[in-house]
């Protein structure tokens, strides 16, 4: 057997994490990260036969049956993921029934998926159906992303539009938008399936007063996603309160869109 410790996947979870941690995006146990391990022999690792427990989902994953993801847990730090990858993190199997988990690695003190894996597998599920590339899904806290959430209307067209003007790359990174949700009750069902909702169209889906959900086929991908969303936050939260002399008008987010051939959302700019 190899050491997972030393594959890909998981040097990725847990660099990934601690990037996270450092950027400020992930206080405390602070957000969540799922990975579809679908490009993966994982019985070069595992002895895929040996199940460790067995842990309900709460809600019905079918499409997902027999598919694997190396997930967060519920309650660890994203500060703990480097140094104790074993406690911190879990591999699970999504079961023949849909509606559990088995669990193949990790997870050693007894612990268990994140709280928000309904909104994970949902949002894998709304985005294998538009990118069947599609293998991560993230979510975090992150610092200037959350106070622009207090101060710009939560809608989000005028959201996307506020933050394609705040940096050039902008629409070119994220040209499909940034869906918004109003605060809900997170680590349920009803949010998971919101998100999803929002993932059909959008790869970015900002959670009201809460924080971020990304979607990728890469860590890398999505981590720049979110990276490039919390940069624009971080200019518009510094200059918001400032007179504004300048600014990077339709026109030039048109051009911008057009030049680089992105499918940008039309309807988010008004000219
Ligand atoms: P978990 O610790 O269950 O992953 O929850 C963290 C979080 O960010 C909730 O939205
Ligand atoms: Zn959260």
């Amino acid at each position: 057997m190899k050491n997972i410790l030393e594959s890909r996947f998981m040097v990725e979870m847990m660099k990934t994490a601690s990037n996270m941690y450092r950027l400020g995006w992930d206080e405390r146990n602070g957000g969540n990260i799922s990975y579809l391990l679908a490009d993966y022999d994982l019985s070069l690792y595992l002895d895929l036969s040996k199940v460790e427990r067995v842990i309900p989902l709460g809600f019905d994953a079918s499409p997902l049956k027999g598919q694997c993801f190396l997930v967060t847990g519920s309650g660890k730090y994203f500060k703990n993921v480097e140094t104790d990858p074993e406690n911190n993190l879990g591999i699970v199997r999504i079961g023949e029934d849909g509606v559990s988990a088995e669990l193949l690695w990790g997870f050693k003190d007894g612990g268990r998926m994140t709280s928000e894996f309904p909104a994970h597998l949902m949002s894998h599920m709304a985005r294998l159906e538009k990118d069947e590339e599609n293998r991560i899904v993230m979510h975090c806290h992150p610092t200037y992303t959350l106070a622009m959430n207090y101060v710009h209307p939560l809608d989000e067209k005028e959201f996307t539009h506020s933050l394609w003007q705040m940096c050039t790359e902008c629409i070119v990174v994220f040209p499909d938008g940034v869906g918004v949700l109003p605060w809900m009750l997170c680590g349920t069902n009803e949010i998971g399936e919101a998100t999803a909702e929002k993932m059909k169209t959008f790869r970015l889906v900002i959670w009201g007063m809460h924080g971020i959900y990304g979607a990728g086929k890469t860590m890398d991908e999505t981590f720049g996603l979110i990276e490039t969303v919390e940069k624009a936050a971080e200019i518009y939260m510094l200059t918001s309160s400032l007179p504004r002399i300048n600014t990077i008008s339709d026109d030039q987010l048109k051009e911008l869109a057009e030049y680089f051939g992105v499918k940008y959302r039309k309807d988010f700019l008004s000219c």
